[in-house]
C-alpha cells in the first residue's frame, strides 16, 4: 500500500513538473514566438522615437534610416501570435496595413526631403500605434 502511495505521488510531481516546464507563464521562459514579438516590437518602438526626433531636429538622414529600419521589420507583425482578440485576426492584418501603409509614405515623404508632409505624417503613424494597441495589444 505505501509503496502504492509512494508511487503515485511520484507521478504526480513529474506531471505537475511538465505542466510547469510548457507553460511560459510559470516558468517565465519566453516561446521563441513571444520573445521575436517583443524584440519586433521594441525595435520599432526605438526607432519611432528616432523618426520623432530626428524630424524635429530635421536631421533626415537620421530619420530615413529609422523609418527603412521599420519597414524591414514590420512584416514580422503579419505573422504575430495574439495573446488577445485573437479570433479577428482579419482586424488586426487591416491595421497591420494601415500602419505599413503610413510608415511607406513617411519613408518616401523624407527621402525626398517634404519635411512638411513627413510631419504631417507623424500624427496618423503614432495612431496606427494605438489603434491596433487597444485592441490587440
Ligand atoms: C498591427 C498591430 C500593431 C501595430 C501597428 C503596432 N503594434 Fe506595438 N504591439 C502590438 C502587439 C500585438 C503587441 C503585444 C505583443 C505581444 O504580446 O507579443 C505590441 C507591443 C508593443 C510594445 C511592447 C513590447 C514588449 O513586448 O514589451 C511596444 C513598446 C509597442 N508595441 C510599440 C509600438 C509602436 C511605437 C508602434 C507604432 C510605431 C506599434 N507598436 C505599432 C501590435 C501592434
Amino acid at each position: 500500500m505505501k509503496i502504492v502511495k509512494t508511487f503515485t505521488i511520484l507521478i504526480c510531481l513529474a506531471f505537475a513538473s511538465l505542466v510547469m516546464a510548457d507553460h511560459p507563464m510559470h516558468n517565465h521562459k519566453m516561446s521563441p514566438e513571444m520573445k521575436k514579438q517583443h524584440e519586433t516590437m521594441t525595435t520599432i518602438n526605438k526607432q519611432w522615437s528616432i523618426i520623432q526626433k530626428s524630424l524635429n531636429s530635421s536631421d533626415i538622414e537620421a530619420a530615413e534610416k529609422a523609418a527603412g529600419n521599420i519597414l524591414e521589420k514590420c512584416s514580422n507583425i503579419e505573422k504575430f501570435m495574439l495573446h488577445k482578440n485573437g479570433d479577428k485576426k482579419e482586424e488586426f492584418l487591416v491595421k497591420y496595413k494601415s500602419f505599413e501603409g503610413n510608415i511607406s509614405k513617411l519613408h518616401e515623404a523624407i527621402k525626398l526631403k517634404d519635411l512638411d508632409t513627413a510631419k504631417g505624417l507623424l500624427k496618423p503613424v503614432d495612431n496606427s500605434c494605438k489603434e491596433c494597441h487597444s485592441m490587440f495589444r
